[in-house]
């Protein structure tokens, strides 16, 4: 486990200097400068509150001017950030810095956060970013990639939760470059391991080190105690060929996707690996000794209304189709897929996979 912290830490820096995104903030040691773009940047998308940042550097170059505005001019530069009160608590904060700091940026994290409308996240970046100070930034992006890559599954919306993932967060921290392992950290959130599907195939902790991929679980994590949690079902399918022919299943109980057409199917309470599946599939008189993996294929999600569909696709080669000849299985030709009506996922899965299947 500590290894792997310390490969995390080292792995996210690494991305982040190929995957640099280009910030007028970055870089920059200013703490006024940061800390606008920071109360810019709650619950503000990076390309919303680009233009709003250069027009706040150049009409109030100093904390000065800022506090010297009125609040009509500022609130007229907030016009369509939304969130007004992030703007009133903008212009008391630089009056307060002026009147009681005399003008100087508080430049520990204790004084930052004390600041109006600076709460723990803003303050750790500020302090990270401007003065170098070891304090990791948690916020939704972190409890994500967080939870999925060391696979907690404590809810987020719990105080032990909330307690648990700053503790990690603050063990992860490199304390040596802490502001470029926070922006790694909120680049890395928001461009890659993003809610809805994230770039998994490209992710230096995918295969190895993520849990939440490793058990197709990518969609559970982070969890929330609160939400009424959609069902999430783990299918394990089973594509087998011989030659052109491969075996389809007919779905006839009463389950989602009644009538239409599936594969052989292992459900279980997870993706499984390889050798738990063949197991589970010999076991079950789906697999005969002779059947050669050829491929599996990635994790593929679908969302129904109150299910989660996780699925992999797992491509064995036998010898023989006898090994069937008593089941409920249906012998397709390939060529003649797209007479069958299959679900979504499926469709997906042999979207992907169409070249693949061209060379049987
Ligand atoms: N969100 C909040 N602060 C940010 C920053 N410095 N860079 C990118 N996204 C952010």
């Amino acid at each position: 486990m500590a290894d792997k912290k310390a490969y995390f830490t080292q792995k996210l820096l690494e991305w982040f200097e190929y995957n640099h995104r280009p910030m007028p903030w970055k870089g920059i040691k200013n703490p006024y400068f940061i800390w606008l773009s920071e109360i810019i940047l709650q619950q503000t998308r990076v390309e919303q509150g680009m233009p709003y940042y250069e027009h706040f550097i150049e009409k109030y170059p100093t904390v000065f001017d800022l506090a010297n505005a009125t609040e009509d001019e500022v609130m007229k530069s907030w016009e369509g950030l939304g969130y007004y009160s992030r703007a009133r608590n903008l212009h008391t904060a630089a009056k307060q810095i002026v009147e009681e700091e005399q003008g100087l940026f508080p430049a520990t994290y204790e004084a930052i956060k004390k600041l109006k409308g600076v709460g723990p996240y803003t303050a750790a970046a500020i302090a990270s970013f401007a003065f170098d100070l070891p304090y990791a930034v948690v916020d939704g992006n972190v409890y994500r990639v967080l939870s999925r890559v060391f696979g907690i599954d404590t809810p987020i919306d719990t105080t032990v939760g909330k307690k648990r993932f700053a503790a990690l967060a603050e063990e992860l921290l490199n304390t040596e470059k802490p502001a470029a392992y926070n922006q790694a950290m909120m680049d890395f959130g928001a461009t890659h391991c993003t809610p809805r599907n994230p770039q998994c195939e490209s992710c230096p902790f995918q295969k190895k080190y993520c849990i939440a991929y490793q058990e197709g679980q990518i969609d559970t994590y982070p969890v929330k105690s609160k939400k009424i949690g959609k069902k999430h079902r783990f299918f394990n399918y089973l594509i087998i060929r011989h030659g052109k022919t491969l075996l389809l299943n007919k779905r006839t109980q009463k389950d989602i996707w009644t009538n239409l057409y599936d594969f052989p199917l292992l459900e279980q309470d997870t993706l499984l690996d390889q050798k738990v599946l063949e197991a589970r599939a010999r076991e079950g008189g789906l697999l005969p000794e002779s059947a050669q993996l050829i491929k599996y294929s990635k994790p593929f999600r679908q969302t129904l209304s109150h299910q989660k569909i996780n699925a992999r696709f797992w491509e064995y080669e036998v010898v023989d189709l006898d090994f069937y000849k008593k089941s409920p299985f249906i012998f397709a030709e390939k060529d003649q897929l797209d007479k069958f009506a299959f679900p979504k996922i499926i469709d997906w899965y042999l979207k992907d996979n169409s070249l693949y299947l061209e060379l049987f």
